[in-house]
């Protein structure tokens, strides 16, 4: 049995690209269908990155109910520690702008209810296996639901916010039809219950690589290390972990505690070649996936989305396709910038495997000459805290 719905944009994807884009639309009128192959409990437990550009909070905030300025925590800058020492980076003064600590499953939390309760269409554990008619006016999304139950949703336009392995993309270009990088390295990532160990996230280069000393609240902690990218994330003990994190913070004593989450994430680099053909867009990470030093991943997808919904706004309100047709190129302007800036992070502040004592010395000018002058550090700051918005 199949049933077959229409609506005017069919989202696959109820993540924080697939979830803004619908709020975006809704303001504007436009009706869209969620899909998502997932539970509501399931997206709203993901674990991801917890820093918000500005621009990304500042929508966040607008939505009816969201607690992005009283659960999120402003952070105005970061510290940047090598060679034993530690460097502000005040991205208030230096940008203009802050950050938010705000993780991505509150963020969830509050979109999935501020949709639902605004009476959204949003279906869990369906999962979109094609897209037919994908060349013509009116594609249609192919899916079925846990019980087997078939749904075509016929719409006007479909965006693919279905993560890495986006079905929409297959669609539009062939799933692996993009510029791809990989790096010998992934982070160990924990979350423990302990007090903050510094005011502001620590970023720090050691001879035994990075970490990155992050939060979630006043009683939990997120920390992550460079470990190998295949590293297995029950070989270590407890004391083990600490001991890593300690000695990739040199100078700087951690405050431990229980740690009761532990994964190790991939480092990848990815933009497909193609984000939009005819009806047919993809946004957020089914179009690109950055490594994570910065946490640009889920600011780059509401930018994608900020974007698209004008774009959108100007084919179905006004017939107007010329917004849509310029949306890919704004919206990759965006995306290699950011690729750009996640990478140099990246490979400013680990130490790769095959490192030699040149890179490591000219790896330590690279960190001098960033928090040596002011230009160096604005760069930093501007990069961080984002590009504004449209
Ligand atoms: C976090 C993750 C990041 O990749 C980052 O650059 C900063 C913070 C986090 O999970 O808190």
């Amino acid at each position: 049995m199949t049933a077959a719905v229409r609506t005017q944009v069919a989202i696959v994807g109820a993540g924080p690209a697939g979830l803004v884009l619908s709020h975006l639309l809704a303001e504007a009128g436009i009706a869209s269908i969620i899909i998502d192959r997932r539970s509501r409990e399931e997206i709203e437990s993901t674990i991801r990155a917890g820093i918000l550009e500005q621009g990304t909070i500042d929508l966040l905030a607008s939505i009816e109910g969201s607690r992005a300025h009283t659960v999120g925590l402003r952070h105005d800058g970061i510290e940047l520690r090598f060679d034993g020492a530690g460097h502000r980076i005040d991205f208030a003064g230096l940008a203009g702008r802050s950050v938010w600590l705000f993780p991505q499953h509150e963020a969830l939390r509050d979109l999935l209810a501020a949709r639902i309760g605004a009476g959204q269409d949003i279906r869990f554990g369906v999962t979109a296996t094609t897209v037919e008619d994908a060349s013509g006016t009116l594609p249609r999304v192919v899916a079925v639901d846990d019980a087997g139950t078939g749904l075509e949703i016929a719409a006007d336009f479909v965006v693919g916010a279905d993560g890495s392995h986006s079905v929409v993309r297959r669609a539009i270009s062939g799933s692996h039809d993009g510029y791809f990088r990989e790096y010998p390295f992934g982070w160990f990532g924990i979350l423990c219950e302990a007090p903050p160990s510094a005011d502001e996230l620590i970023y720090s280069n050691s001879p035994d690589g990075f970490a990155l000393i992050s939060q979630r609240s006043p009683t939990v902690q997120r920390m992550y290390f460079q470990c190998a990218p295949d590293a297995d994330a029950d070989a270590m003990s407890d004391a083990q972990i600490w001991d890593a994190l300690q000695a990739r913070v040199p100078g700087h004593a951690l405050i431990e505690g229980p740690i009761f989450q532990r994964d190790v994430l991939r480092f990848r680099s990815f933009v497909a070649r193609t984000l939009r053909a005819g009806r047919l867009a993809i946004v957020g990470d089914a179009a690109h996936t950055v490594p994570p030093t910065g946490a640009k991943g889920m600011n780059l997808a509401v930018a994608d989305v900020f974007l698209l919904s004008r774009a959108l706004e100007g084919l179905l309100l006004r017939s107007d396709e010329r917004p849509l047709d310029g949306w890919a190129e704004a919206a990759l302007d965006r995306i290699w910038k950011a690729q750009h800036f996640s990478w140099w992070m990246t490979s400013m502040l680990h130490v790769a495997p095959d490192a030699t004592d040149f890179d490591r010395h000219r790896q330590l000018g690279e960190l001098r000459t960033v928090v040596g002058s002011e230009a160096g550090r604005t760069y930093l700051a501007e990069g961080y805290t984002g590009w504004p918005l449209g």
